[in-house]
């Protein structure tokens, strides 16, 4: 079997129609080798830029793909500006969280009347590849959520970018799709951005863990995941929880100075080779001990990959009522212990791997004791 995306069952629910992911603009300091970083080391192509030599004067932005994931990675080329200020607050991180919609108008009105607050009213861009809407609404921290509508465009991303090719050859790791993106908000603000999700744009809550569900000898947080109709848009939220030490998601929010995107999952389908030409190619993974191994067999019944060779990529996995997953966490991507990569294979589960959150949570906890901040 090969691994699915979420249900397509469209409901009634969302205020607006999603259709996924449009792409991932972070913020960085040094756009130029970050985009090295993208694609030699997790297999994605150069697609396009904006800069100087297009016609930009005060940033340059790279946009990477892969199969269906398209980042953008954007620095400011002036000290004063809301980028070089953005970075200098949080250091690397996610910006924009872009949406694909049909009516980025549509979206955005009906976004602010349910109690939205603008990020951006919407406008129009052309250039001879046609017309693009965009507008845009605030999430948590200095986080935004843009909405796209490219249904009259042919370019490579935007107007204003020029299509771009990687000047070496890049390998693809196999990733396909977001499969979700994760915030980390403050102690007792959770709830109050659930909400937002199914007061503005429609979403179910989908699932609610509480410290007991996600806690270690010394840390814990809770989640809620907010998803919207169609499934191919879903949002955990973090909050801290009391615990005898420092939780991560508290660590996350000193070093981000405030809320914002913990960690994003990409799919594959097939992790053992994703994992393994990403470690060849630099990429280091949070370390589970071999131990963890011991009862999956029994915890998780048959499975059909070798298990020999996930406990060699350190690979976790996890089972629910429609099957299972498989998942593993990059370490922090950037200086600060901030933002994280989760690459996971659904074999028919929905769910976010709940059996493996000790095993995390712990090997976070080594990561944290080591930067001194647990
Ligand atoms: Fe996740």
């Amino acid at each position: 079997m090969i691994a699915t995306a979420p249900s397509t069952t469209p409901t009634s629910t969302d205020t607006f129609p999603l259709k996924g992911t449009d792409h991932l603009e972070f913020y960085v300091g040094n756009a130029k080798q970050s985009a090295l970083y993208y694609q030699a080391a997790l297999g994605f192509e150069w697609v396009a830029y904006a800069g100087p030599e297009t016609g930009v004067r005060d940033r340059v932005s790279y946009v990477l793909q892969q199969d269906k994931i398209r980042i953008v990675l954007t620095s400011s080329l002036l000290p004063d500006t809301d980028i070089a200020r953005h970075v200098a607050l949080h250091g690397d991180g996610v910006k924009v969280l872009a949406l694909w919609v049909d009516d980025a108008e549509y979206s955005y009105y009906t976004a602010v009347e349910r109690g939205a607050e603008s990020a951006f009213a919407p406008f129009k861009m052309n250039d001879e590849h046609g017309e693009v809407t965009l507008s845009a609404i605030k999430t948590y921290g200095d986080t935004i959520h843009t909405f796209v509508d490219r249904s009259q465009y042919k370019g490579a991303f935007l107007p204003g970018y020029e299509a771009r090719k990687s000047v070496f050859p890049v390998k693809s790791v196999g990733l396909k799709y977001v499969d979700h993106c994760v915030g980390n908000v403050e102690l007792g603000t959770m709830n109050q951005w659930v909400k937002f999700y199914q007061d503005v744009m429609g979403f179910k809550l989908l699932i609610t863990f509480d410290d007991n569900d996600i806690s270690t000898e010394y840390t814990a947080l809770m989640s809620k995941v907010v998803s919207n109709g169609n499934g191919y848009v879903k949002f955990p939220i973090n909050e801290p929880a009391k615990g005898l030490k420092k939780s991560q998601i508290e660590e996350y929010l000193d070093f981000y100075k405030g809320a914002g995107v913990q960690h994003i999952a990409v799919a594959t389908d097939n992790i053992l080779e994703t994992v393994s030409q990403m470690r060849a190619n630099g990429v280091d993974f949070l370390y589970v001990p071999e131990n963890y191994y011991e009862d999956v067999p029994e915890r998780v019944g048959a499975i059909e990959e070798n298990l020999e060779d996930l406990k060699k990529q350190n690979i976790l996995i996890d089972r629910d009522e429609d099957g299972y997953l498989l998942q593993i966490f990059t370490k922090p991507i950037q200086d600060r212990p901030t933002v994280f990569f989760e690459i996971i294979q659904r074999r028919g589960a929905r769910s976010f791997g709940k059996g493996n959150f000790k095993a995390l949570f712990e090997a976070i906890e080594r990561e944290q004791a080591l930067r001194g901040t647990l």
